[in-house]
Formats: structure tokens, C-alpha cells, sequence
């Protein structure tokens, strides 16, 4: 059944989905290769659209799939497609040039990021809501961190108390992400670098181990494995 996003929702979710997915191996572009027979992207986008703020989505889908990729979620969420470009914030650039008047808080969610729940969705919208200009969904790092030189030799050891992993989505006022990619130079991976870069403070909110990123071969195979559990 098609989701019905709401239309007194606040919130717009940007999608990039146009990258190739070299880590993964050779194949599709990786938002479309499957898992548990529906695309990367499927599964995105449903838990997205099942939480209640979204308004609006907008997915930057490889330039040569823009087509397939919209009959593909007809099924799953009314969504706006867009080609994405050759670098993520390029295609963050596009999907959010697409957002309609209206949504004054926009998250940037990964399309490899499949089985974050809606949950998190929300509860990055709301820290945006309740008056932070940019959230980051984090988790804490529980291997050592070593830095090292170009030969691999350890130059220390980094205080991982004082770390975190980011996840995705990240949320932003509206404005603050617009001017962030107004200004934007080399290509960033996520867009909280963007908004640090203008000053803006960046707050965290605990992240979730479901919202990890599938990046090689085995994340592929754990993802499987979550959703055999029921995630
Ligand atoms: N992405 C995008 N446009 C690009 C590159 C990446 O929209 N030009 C998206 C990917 O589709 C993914 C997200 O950004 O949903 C995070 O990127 P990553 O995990 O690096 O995916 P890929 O770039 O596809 O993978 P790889 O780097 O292994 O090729
Ligand atoms: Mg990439």
C-alpha cells in the first residue's frame, strides 16, 4: 500500500541515492540492488514515509535511472526524483533545490542507510524543532582509534571517549542548510561539515545500530540478517 505522507507535516527528507556503490562490488548503482528482494531504496524510503512529520521527499536517483526509479516507489510513498550529480553533495544540492514552499526543517538521509527507523527520523526532526539549527544522529566508537603516517606507523593514540560515529539522517533548519550549500567549496561527505563550516553549532542525538550504513559486502549480509529479526 502506498504511504500517505502528512500534509501539515514539518519536515522535508532529502534521499541521495545516486551513488555507484564501488565498496559494494561491481552491479547496479547500490540504492538499487536488493535486499531481501526489494532495492536499498525501498526499504529507505518506507521508514521514512512512516514517520509522521515528513511532508515532503525528495530522492536524487542516478541520472540514467530517474525513470525506473520513480515507477519503483510509486508503490511505496509519493516522492519527487531527481537526477543526482557526480559527487553526494551534488545530489544533496539538487534534491534540495526540489523542495517545495513549506517544510522549514530539512534531513538529509542516506539511501544506503536502509533500515533506519522512523524513530530516528523523528527524533532528529524534533531536535531541529525544538531550536537546534543542525542535529547529527551519533553513536559512540567502541574500537581504539590510532593515528598513523603514510607508512602506517602509529603517531598515537586518540581519545575515543571523545569521539563518535555519524549517522544519518542529519537535520537542519531550512535556511541554515540552504546558505550551507550556497557556500559550500570542495565536496564534504556529510552536510553537518557544510553547516560547521559557517559557524553553526552542530548538536548530537543518539544515533541507532540499525541506521548503519551498507557500504561493503558484509553490511549487505547483516542487513539481511536484521530484517530476518524483524528490523
Ligand atoms: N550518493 C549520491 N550521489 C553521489 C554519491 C553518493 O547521492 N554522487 C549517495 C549514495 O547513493 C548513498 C549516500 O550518498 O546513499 C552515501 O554514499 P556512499 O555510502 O558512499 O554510497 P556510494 O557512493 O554509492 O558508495 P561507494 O562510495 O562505495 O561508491
Ligand atoms: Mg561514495
Amino acid at each position: 500500500m502506498t504511504a500517505q505522507l502528512n500534509p501539515r507535516g514539518d519536515v522535508a527528507v532529502l534521499v541521495p541515492a545516486a551513488g555507484a556503490g564501488v565498496r559494494l562490488g561491481p552491479g547496479a548503482p547500490k540504492a538499487l540492488r536488493p535486499l531481501a528482494g526489494e532495492p536499498l531504496l525501498v526499504h529507505a524510503v518506507r521508514r521514512i514515509a512512516a514517520a509522521r512529520s515528513v511532508h515532503t521527499i525528495v530522492v536524487a536517483a542516478p541520472a540514467a535511472d530517474v525513470e525506473s526509479v520513480r515507477a519503483m516507489l510509486v508503490p511505496v510513498a509519493p516522492v519527487t526524483v531527481i537526477p543526482g550529480g557526480a559527487e553526494r553533495q551534488a545530489s544533496v544540492a539538487a534534491a534540495l533545490a526540489a523542495v517545495p514552499t513549506g517544510p522549514e526543517i530539512v534531513l538529509v538521509h542516506d539511501a544506503a542507510r536502509a533500515l533506519t527507523p522512523p524513530d530516528l527520523v523523528e527524533s532528529v526532526a524534533e531536535a531541529v524543532r525544538g531550536g537546534h539549527d543542525a542535529v547529527i544522529p551519533v553513536l559512540p566508537v567502541v574500537d581504539t582509534i590510532k593515528e598513523v603516517d603514510a607508512t602506517e606507523r602509529v603517531l598515537g593514540t586518540v581519545d575515543r571517549a571523545a569521539l563518535r560515529a555519524v549517522q544519518t539522517p542529519q537535520g537542519f533548519r531550512r535556511s541554515v542548510l540552504t546558505a550551507a550549500h550556497r557556500a559550500a567549496g570542495d565536496p564534504l561527505t556529510d552536510d553537518a561539515g557544510l553547516v560547521e563550516k559557517q559557524g553553526v553549532a552542530v548538536v548530537c542525538v543518539p544515533g541507532s545500530e540499525l541506521a548503519l550504513k551498507i557500504t561493503r559486502p558484509f553490511d549487505l549480509a547483516l542487513a539481511e540478517h536484521l530484517l530476518t529479526l524483524g528490523a
